[in-house]
């Protein structure tokens, strides 16, 4: 794969970046602007060339979640609209799950991942045959697995699920015991808000498990009208200090409908930037966590995957066609 020498910043990309740049001037400081501006430009032109679609997860960085982004959202929106769209090429800003996701639900169109090593702690934490294993162990128990995993372990799941659909997904097996995977947190915030039994694999998600309930309670003490939102991949202290637990799109939203003066987003560092651009008058405390995978993805990464049409996600047609059918479940659900 070739890779692009350095674009260059010209007044004539200053002038036509420039409205691009006021959205997110509050977050993007001024001097990092021309680094960004001659990639933008040239993604957002090479964008329309190869009929091509960026879906950007909501832990994108800002100038790519604002800046060459068709389609932002959580996991479900961008596995809802990797199926729905016309465009030929899918450009993934986002970690490798989602686009072998993009790619179950696309067969015939052309899935980019910027940089293929963009992995995921929950993924990484099971495979195929360890599914296969508590099947024997739990027979006739559902299996809902999380979106956060690998195609193999989806093939061998009944139903997939993600955090903004995880409840409703396990209630609609009408059984009072699930398996669900991989990850421990989520699974015991289910358990939580349902009678179902639920039982759980010990994967977890390197970003929100370093979130404690002892930061939380320091915070609350230091801002006393401080709104706490957290993502249920945390562990159980954290959700209990939280007012209001959800999906990322879900915490987007609270924040959007319920304007709180001051807010804490308990989850990726992006995130905050992010909803900030949109609501000025929040004011954002900002105790985060990097997701090393998510920063992977860059300006000029993306441009050189659409510049090359690489790396290409494929998948095992026969694990495909297996791994399909739980993701089309749970959309059928959602
Ligand atoms: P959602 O955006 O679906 O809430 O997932 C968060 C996450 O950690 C994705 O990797
Ligand atoms: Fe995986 Fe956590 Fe990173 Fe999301 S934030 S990609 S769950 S490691």
């Amino acid at each position: 794969m070739s890779h692009t020498a350095e674009l260059e910043y010209t007044p004539e990309i200053a002038a036509a970046t420039q409205p691009i740049y006021e959205r997110m001037k509050s977050v993007v400081p001024e001097f990092e602007w021309p680094v960004h501006a001659p990639y933008v430009d040239a993604i957002n032109r090479l964008k329309r060339e190869r009929n091509a679609v960026i879906l950007a997860h909501n832990y994108m960085t800002p100038e790519i979640f604002h800046g060459v982004a068709d389609i932002v959202g959580d996991s479900l929106a961008l596995a809802r609209k990797a199926a729905e769209t016309d465009a030929e090429v899918i450009v993934l800003a986002g970690v490798h799950f989602m686009a072998e996701t993009a790619k179950l639900l696309s067969p015939e169109k052309t899935v980019l991942m910027p940089d293929m090593a963009a992995g995921c702690s929950l993924a990484a934490s099971i495979t195929g045959a360890d599914v296969r294993l508590l099947r024997e162990k739990y027979p006739g128990v559902p299996v809902v697995t999380y979106v956060n995993t690998s195609a193999d372990v989806k093939a061998e799941s009944d139903i997939c699920c993600t955090s903004g659909n995880a409840v409703k997904i396990v209630e609609s097996l009408g059984t009072d015991k699930v398996i669900c995977l991989p990850d421990q947190y989520l699974a015991r915030y289910i358990a939580s808000q349902t009678d179902v039994e639920v039982i759980y694999w010990e994967g977890s998600c390197e970003v929100h498990e370093r979130f404690t309930g002892d930061e939380l309670r320091d915070y609350r003490k230091q801002f006393s009208d401080i709104v706490i939102v957290a993502h249920p991949e945390c562990p159980e202290d954290v959700l209990k200090e939280a007012d209001f637990v959800g999906s990322t799109a879900k915490m987007i939203n609270y924040v959007g409908d319920e304007k709180p003066e001051r807010v804490l987003l308990v989850t990726e560092c992006s995130m905050s930037d992010n909803v900030a651009v949109e609501h000025p008058e929040v004011e954002f405390i900002r105790p985060c966590n990097l997701c090393p995978h998510m920063k992977l993805i860059t300006l000029p990464k993306i441009f050189d995957a659409l510049t090359n049409m690489e790396p290409r996600v494929e998948v095992d047609p026969e694990v495909a066609a297996r791994a399909r059918v739980t993701v089309e479940r749970m959309l059928a659900h959602s």
